[in-house]
């Protein structure tokens, strides 16, 4: 008799190997690969059999804007793109505790008020849920509650009577599909109870929302292969000691992936945060030398934090540069042309950064800030506080133009922000704002002049206020 075929697979990759080994040489993974049984051979090209014709159709003859639906929680639509699209399987990835089950309970609750829903748990027994929903204020809400694991059960509830409109199963780690031997959570269990879950998804024309775990490196634990098969990947993320969390876009096939959506966890549970600059603004201090306030753009919506740098003298050879919330990459290169185009030494000496908040960004527009942070850090000179900076620093030292520079200003005017330094050129609209002194600068020098030299009078170089 043929001998039982296994096969390895990590759980990490998904990579599939013929023999077991300690370390996956796919992602360098230790402890990962775990055996399975082999799936029976396919058999070679396609064989005999004639497959039907498929129709083709024109790109031309589109239908209108598929339909979605809105939960009414504007931080959660706004990422998803102005609500999920019916029939589409969306992943909700994050790190254990940072507050999926409520977000999605929270969302399956505002749901309820106007469509179907289902709300799905393979990790909390329902008398947990229902203890949670009550603290979040929804324990009246006509959400269908279920405590399964088995996707043939799930399937078979579903495909039965009306569909939901939406169905949240929290998490797909926990499910499995009872015609494969091994445990739930691993590679082949999560593809397949994804893959049951998506079609039925697709079938019925509900949107499907899956919490996903993450592992220690911050994918989606399991495998990769899930972000193909679902039609978003956002993240929830937030910082140990912080209170606000973030719902972030990784892919999107019906909408934009760089908003972002902002709440506040408390202790009933997760509140908008429509104005997140004032948060992020929250704690800051006047009058210290070494930050400087970042006009940023996260998708639509203008978002103000504050930069914060540290330089020191180093006791090292190569001086430390640590960055947190920012690339060390672009870090790097900020400096660089700091020392060589505008000659501030940094040699021998360790540089720190920090976005403060716990925020993290991406945009280039932030060098111009960053430099302003370490300027002001180098010069022993507070930046004034009632200056925002944003513009992106090319090799040459020269200061670029970025997108969107009137909302920036017009965000910074709302929190009170009376002055900018901003690039002379900007991409799009020129924004001339009536309430918000534009300083407007072509070489990252012109910014270093508004510092000058280490700790002369304060404020010297900067364009006085007009007194009323
Ligand atoms: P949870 O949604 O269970 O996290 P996840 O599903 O991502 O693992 O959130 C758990 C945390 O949220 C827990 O530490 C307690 C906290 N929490 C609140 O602070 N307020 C609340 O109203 C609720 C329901 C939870
Ligand atoms: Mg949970």
């Amino acid at each position: 008799m043929a001998r039982q075929a296994s096969r390895y697979v990590c759980q990490e990759c998904g990579a599939v190997f013929p023999k077991w080994s300690g370390r996956c040489d796919a992602c360098g993974a230790w402890n990962a690969i775990v055996e399975e049984e082999a799936r029976p051979a396919a058999p070679r090209g396609l064989g005999a059999g004639r497959g039907k014709t498929i129709e083709l159709v024109s790109l031309a003859g589109s239908d209108s804007d598929p339909p979605r639906l809105a939960c009414g929680i504007a931080e959660f639509d706004r990422v998803t793109g102005g609500g999920m699209v019916d029939g589409s399987a969306l992943l909700i990835g994050g790190d254990p505790g940072i507050g999926k089950s409520t977000m999605l309970l929270q969302v399956a609750g505002a749901l309820a008020a106007t469509a179907p829903v289902v709300y799905i748990s393979g990790e909390e027994a329902t008398d947990q849920i229902r203890l949670r929903a009550r603290r979040l204020g929804l324990g009246e809400a006509p959400v269908g509650l279920a405590a399964a694991t088995s996707v043939r059960d799930i399937v078979a509830t579903l495909e039965s009577g009306e569909p939901p409109r939406a169905v949240v199963v929290d998490s797909i780690q926990t499910m499995y599909v009872d015609t494969l031997e091994s445990a739930p959570g691993t590679v082949g269990q999560v593809r397949a109870s994804a893959q049951e879950l998506i079609q039925l998804a697709k079938r019925r024309g509900f949107c499907l929302l899956l919490v996903g775990h993450v592992t220690k490196d911050g994918s989606i634990a399991g495998p990769r292969v899930l972000e193909h098969m679902v039609d978003g990947v956002f993240y929830f993320e937030g910082k140990s000691g912080h209170e606000f969390r973030l719902l972030r876009g990784l892919k999107n096939r019906f909408g934009p992936t760089d908003e972002i959506g902002v709440f506040e966890m408390t202790g009933r549970g997760l509140i908008e945060v429509s104005n997140p600059s004032a948060l992020f603004l929250a704690e800051r201090q006047d009058d210290v030398p070494g930050a400087a306030v970042f006009a940023g753009m996260e998708g639509t919506r203008p978002v103000l934090v504050e930069i914060q740098a540290l330089v020191s003298p180093s006791p090292l050879a190569t001086p430390r540069r640590a960055v947190v919330g920012w690339d060390s990459a672009r870090l790097a290169m900020v400096l660089a042309v700091l020392e060589t185009r505008c000659g501030i030494g940094l040699a021998g000496r360790d540089v720190y950064l920090n976005v403060a908040g716990g925020m993290r960004i991406a945009e280039p527009a932030a060098d111009l800030a960053v430099a302003g942070a370490v300027l002001s850090a180098v010069s022993d000179r507070p930046a004034p506080a009632d200056a925002v900076m944003f513009g992106e620093i090319g090799l040459g030292g020269e200061v670029r133009g970025v997108g969107r520079p009137a909302l920036r200003l017009r965000e910074a005017a709302k929190l009170g922000f009376s002055r900018a330094v901003a690039p002379t050129r900007s991409g799009g609209e020129q924004a001339p704002n009536a309430e918000i002194e534009v300083t407007a600068i072509d070489h990252l020098n012109d910014l270093v002049a508004m510092f000058g030299p280490p700790r002369p009078a304060r404020d010297a170089g900067w364009p006085r206020r007009q007194e009323a």
